[in-house]
Order: C-alpha cells, then structure tokens, then sequence
C-alpha cells in the first residue's frame, strides 16, 4: 500500500492516548512488542513493560524522531525532557541554546543527528513539538474554532470536576457556535485541503461526519475533564495549554517508569523502516514464527485497501504467540477482518477504552488463538 501522505514528519506530539496500550503491557508483561513508531510517544511507553520493543514505520523521519525520543527519555531527567521537547510548563519558543546543545551531546546515529540540525536550524531551535504536519493542521483549525466560538472559547477546559463541567455543557457551552465548527471544519474536504490531498482515510461508517465527531467530543466534554486531554486542548488552543494536559508519555510517574527501561537501547529498541506487514516478517525472520507478544497496530488498517482489509489478520497470525493481542485502533473505516486464529477480546478492556482522552478511535483488541 503506498500513500504519499505518509512521508516526512506527520506526527510530532502524536494524536492517541497511549495509557490503553500502556495499561496492557503493565498487565501483560510482553517478552516482545512490536508498534507503529507514528511520533514515539505512541510507541516508546510500551517499553516500560516489555523486554524488547520493534518500532515499525514507513517514513524513516518518523523513525528518526522516535531515536530522538528514546535518547531524551535515557539522557534527560524528567525536568529537562519537558524543556527539550516545549512540553508544559516550558513555552516552545526558549531554550533553543539548550536544545542546539542536546542535539550534539545526545547518543544519536550522525544521520539522526544532522537531519535533525536541519530541522532545528531554520527555526532557531524551538520545539518542533507542534511542527508535525498533523499538528500545524490542528492549529490552523483551532484559529477557526477560536473566531467562530467567541471570547469564552476555552472555558470548557477550566474546570476541576465533572458535575461542573457537565453543567457547564448542558447549560452554558455555545452550542449552536460549536456545531458550526464541527460542520464547517469535522469533514474530509476541509481534511484533504489542510492535510491528506486525497489521502484522507475513507469511512465506511454510516453517521455522519458532523455527527461522528460531535458525539466523540461529546464523550470527552461528558465523561472526563476536558483539561486532561491534550487533544481537546490542541483543538482549542492550538497547543498543550497547561501540564494537566500534558500525554501519559510525558507525566512524572509513566516517565520515571519508562526511564529505566531505556539505558540500554541498542539491545531493547529496533527500528523498522517498512510497512507493518514487511515488518513483521523481518521480525518473524529474526526471532522465529509465533515470537511477537503485543502488537499496537495505531489506525494503520484504515488506510488498508482491497484483499488486505478483509484478510490481514490471518497474514499477522503466522507472527503472533497464542494468546497474544493486537490492538487497533481504526478511525473511520471500521474493518470487520477474517477471525481465524483469532477472538475479539474488546470488552475486556472497555474501561481503558472508554476513558481514552482523543476518543476519535473504533478500539478492536484481538487475542491469538
Ligand atoms: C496514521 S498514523 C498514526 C500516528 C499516530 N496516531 C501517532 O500518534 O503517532 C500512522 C503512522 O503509521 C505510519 N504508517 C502508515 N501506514 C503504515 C504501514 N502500512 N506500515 C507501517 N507504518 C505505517 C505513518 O508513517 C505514521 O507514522
């Protein structure tokens, strides 16, 4: 499957709540996990809780970004890792003489090392959290948002507790402002104009798009606090506002459980520069058939086509320990896969899934049997 949307840096703070992948290898304990690398911040944490992590990518920039990643994580304290990527309470825009300086002094391979000087340079070394092409789109829609919802536009991420954000929704929320943005911006012209150029995954769901994403905020504004959630802050401010927004790869306590477990990368962390099928056979080619524990397959099935959609489950199955899981995350077009060698062992983790801070995701947990 080739997608020219796929090339260059696309995600650099990432758009998934990784604690459900996260909160499964704390559970589960995989001798082997294999993950999309997407921005890192999917992929590193499941470290943490596995011997061996396969960061598998298409795009080689995705790939480099992520070794940058996994140094800061083993090189940097948890103070000084915020400042480096801009994460709050650090602003994007200081720090540079310091980010300059960890670019040189950070383990990184020389290729990794220039391509990111080259990156960093014309920008004066200020964070590139925010400079993945999804990213930039997203601070482009949150100006829309921010113009069409008046000067409160944000007020729905000030609150401390439920009940009064839930009033607050019911009660006080511009509504009929915020169904104009989602009707305006929540479609796949605005999307394909801003950011996929055609690309942009299909749906084969029967809502909506105005209806899909109005009832996936619905859930955040209704069933968590909206402040926690560095997506619906992204949305509205066009970047993390406050460190209670701050991703599960970047708190202090997921952060000091990762950090041990990256001090020794070049033998528990392997980049895979192909597509998930390709990687996996790599893989399997290396470790034996039947030798992957935990594989976190992000949204990248929705972007399948043809024969793949139907039957890439019993390609992976070869790859896969009995009893072993695969997450999915599939955003819009919802496949129904061949089940041989598999079940669907979803319900078992509704919980995480429903309290996953993006909620933009069709969640499939599929067990090897
Ligand atoms: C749709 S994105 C998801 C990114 C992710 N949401 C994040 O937060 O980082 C998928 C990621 O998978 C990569 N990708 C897309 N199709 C792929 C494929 N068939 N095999 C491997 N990687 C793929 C893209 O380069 C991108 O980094």
């Amino acid at each position: 499957m080739s997608n020219q949307y796929f090339r260059g840096i696309n995600y650099s703070l990432g758009n998934e709540d990784t604690t459900l992948e996260y909160e499964i290898c704390r559970q589960h304990r995989p001798k082997v996990a294999v993950a999309i690398a997407g921005s890192g911040g999917r992929s590193l944490p499941l470290l943490a809780f596995s011997d061996k992590l396969f960061a598998v990518d298409v795009s080689k920039e995705q790939l480099a970004l992520t070794e940058l990643r996994a140094r800061t994580y083993q090189g940097l304290d948890h103070y000084s890792f915020l400042k480096f990527w801009g994460y709050p309470p650090f602003g994007e825009y200081d720090y540079g003489h310091y980010r300059k300086a960890m670019l040189n002094e950070l383990p990184l391979s020389q290729q990794t090392r220039n391509y990111f000087h080259e990156l960093f340079g014309p920008i004066n070394y200020a964070s590139i959290l925010y400079s993945g092409k999804w990213e930039r789109t997203f601070q482009i829609l949150s100006k829309g948002l921010r113009l069409m919802m008046g000067r409160e536009y944000g007020h729905i991420l000030s609150f401390h507790s439920m009940e009064d954000q839930k009033a607050y929704y019911q009660h006080e929320f511009p509504m009929a402002q915020w169904k104009t943005v989602l009707f305006l911006l929540g479609n796949k012209s605005v999307f394909n104009a801003l950011l996929y150029k055609g690309d942009f995954v299909k749906k084969s769901l029967t809502e909506s798009y105005f209806q899909f994403y109005f009832d996936a905020f619905e859930r955040l504004f209704t069933q968590q606090l909206a402040r926690r959630s560095f997506f619906v802050n992204l949305c509205f401010f066009g970047k993390i506002n406050h460190e209670d927004g701050n991703p599960l790869e970047v708190r202090a306590l997921s952060f000091n459980e990762m950090k041990p477990r990256m001090q020794n990368l070049e033998r528990d962390l392997v980049y895979i520069n192909q597509d998930i099928l390709g990687g996996l056979a790599t893989i399997t080619q290396q470790l034996g058939p039947s030798g992957v524990d935990f594989l976190s397959m992000s949204d990248v099935p929705s972007y399948f086509r043809g024969e793949l959609e139907k039957n890439f489950l019993s390609k992976i199955r070869p790859s896969m320990r009995t009893g072993g899981l695969i997450s999915v995350r599939y955003y819009l077009n919802v496949l129904e896969p061949d089940m041989d060698g598999f079940q669907d062992v979803t319900n078992q983790y509704r919980d995480l899934i429903n309290r996953e801070c993006v909620q933009m995701y069709r969640i499939k947990i599929y067990q090897a049997v």
